[in-house]
């Protein structure tokens, strides 16, 4: 990945350090007048990030979509955010982008709150029901991956979404008539979309208008469909959310349920979807590494029994897993994570005024020379023994976070995707023309700009 350099405007403090605070100001650069780095900030992922960390150190600042924000890089300042010892960084940095449409989901909380739903939540992923949600979505990888066709340039991402989005749908929501999720998958998307827009109040037909249209439609689905779900023995996330309880008789209310619904549809089905397509597209473009993990997906098949791969057949995918963080930190389907200062905080002995949104860039920081290297290269052995370079720090691999919102779902993912993998290398040889080089769209969450053509040869 080539990472442009960015003209600079000029160099300036963010805000002076209280006297005889022993801090130094966080220094950076506006950008253009009214518009500040907006522009590149959307377009150029984790370039702005890089640049701004080659000239200014780990903590800096630039103006983005009319604020002043603090751009964190590399695993010593990502920790201090993360692990956010002082409670001065909150969730509530972001409100400002998915708010309105994902109010009240788990990484929307702070502190007390945050912990008793976590709490909560987790025995929603555990084993037994990580087991039975994955069973319930190879059922239906395996039925899909086979139909796709063949020998001709076929849209990967398109595909690859409307996959997941079908696994989500059935696996999270219980539900498989299409008629009706087929309104409930257009408005996530209307939702997630509505996230980045610059035009942020509801203008009908614009993003933002059709985000808050998406989120009434999803509010009402669930809460119409509570009742009989709290009455089921179904096994999907939906009902486990109506069912679980803490040790303590801790449970989610109708609202708690509702919101976290609307919330993990979108944390789970999104991000699976952009690290299953960067997967296979690195895949396609090193096809030693697609016939090496074709080779343990096959002797994975041929120890067990027919059907859709179980969890501990996932984990026996080793190079596969190597391939999946490689993808991730390439293109990490999380660019960044969002925080605001409640009060005057301090990163790395810089002064960071209270009500200042904090972004720790995690893409960018997966491809900083000093940590990853050769940081742009394809290269998945950096994940395995000896070199580990992910394991240099405890937060120099940030695709799934880190600290107490590291994310819930993370097992769950690494199964969905693998399953995924697992089924097209046993299925087809993935070809990219040798000159045909991908684009990633930044403007949202990174998708390929032209859906990944790629030619599937069925073995
Ligand atoms: C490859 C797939 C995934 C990636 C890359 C990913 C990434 C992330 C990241 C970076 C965070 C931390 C955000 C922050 O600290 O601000 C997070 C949080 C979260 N993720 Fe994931 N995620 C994935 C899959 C999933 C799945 C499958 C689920 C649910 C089934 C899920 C549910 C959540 C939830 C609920 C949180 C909030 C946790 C909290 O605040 O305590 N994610 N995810």
């Amino acid at each position: 990945m080539r990472v442009p350099s960015l003209r600079g405007t000029g160099e300036r403090a963010l805000a002076d350090a209280p006297p005889g605070s022993g801090l130094a100001a966080v220094l950076g650069e506006p950008g253009l007048p009214v518009v500040g780095k907006t522009l590149a900030f959307m377009r150029q992922g984790p370039a702005l990030s890089l640049e701004h960390y080659r000239r200014f150190g780990p903590v800096s600042w630039a103006n983005v979509f009319g604020m002043r924000m603090v751009l964190v890089l590399g695993p010593d300042a990502a920790q201090v955010v993360l692990v956010n010892k002082d409670k001065v960084f909150s969730q509530s940095g972001w409100e400002w982008f998915i708010g309105p449409f994902f109010k009240r989901g788990l990484m929307l909380l702070d502190g007390d709150e945050h912990h008793l739903h976590r709490r909560i939540m987790q025995e929603a992923f555990t084993r037994p029901r990580l087991e039975s949600y994955l069973l319930q979505a190879g059922a239906i990888v395996d039925e899909q991956v086979p139909t796709w066709p063949t020998g001709i340039p076929f849209l990967l991402y398109p595909a690859v979404k409307e996959l997941s989005l079908d696994v989500a749908t059935a696996v999270f929501m219980g539900s498989g008539q299409t008629g009706e999720t087929e309104e409930v998958q257009k408005a996530f998307v209307d939702c997630v979309r509505a996230g980045l827009s610059l035009v942020r109040f509801p203008v009908p037909g614009l993003r933002w208008h059709r985000g808050l249209k998406g989120r009434r439609v999803l509010e009402d689905y669930f809460r119409e469909r509570i009742p009989t779900k709290r009455a089921s023995a179904d096994e999907d996330l939906f009902a486990a959310l109506c069912h679980v309880e803490t040790d303590e008789g801790q449970s989610f209310s109708d609202d708690d349920v509702v919101n976290h619904m609307i919330f993990l549809m979108m944390a789970a089905h999104d991000t699976s979807t952009i690290t299953a397509t960067a997967a296979c597209w690195f895949l396609a473009r090193n096809p030693e590494w697609q016939e090496r993990c074709r080779e343990e997906s096959q002797a994975v098949v041929d120890m067990a029994a027919a059907g859709p791969i179980d969890l501990p057949g996932t984990e026996k995918l080793e190079s596969l897993d190597l391939v999946f963080s490689e993808a991730m930190r390439l293109v990490t389907p999380v660019p960044g994570m969002a925080r605001r200062a409640v009060r005057d905080a301090e990163i790395l002995g810089r002064h960071v005024p209270a009500g200042t949104m904090v972004l720790v860039s995690s893409w960018a920081s997966h491809l900083i020379p000093e940590l990853w290297a050769d940081a742009e290269t394809f290269d998945p052995t950096r994940f395995d023994e000896p070199r580990r370079e992910d394991r240099q720090h405890r937060f120099a691999n940030l695709a799934f976070g880190g600290g107490v919102h590291k994310c819930i779902g993370m097992h769950f993912g690494r199964a969905e995707v693998k399953a995924i993998l697992h089924r097209l290398l046993l299925t087809y040889r993935i070809e990219v023309p040798a000159d045909y080089e991908v684009r990633w769209d930044m403007t949202s969450l990174p998708t390929p700009a032209d859906g990944l053509p790629v030619v599937l040869h069925r073995l």
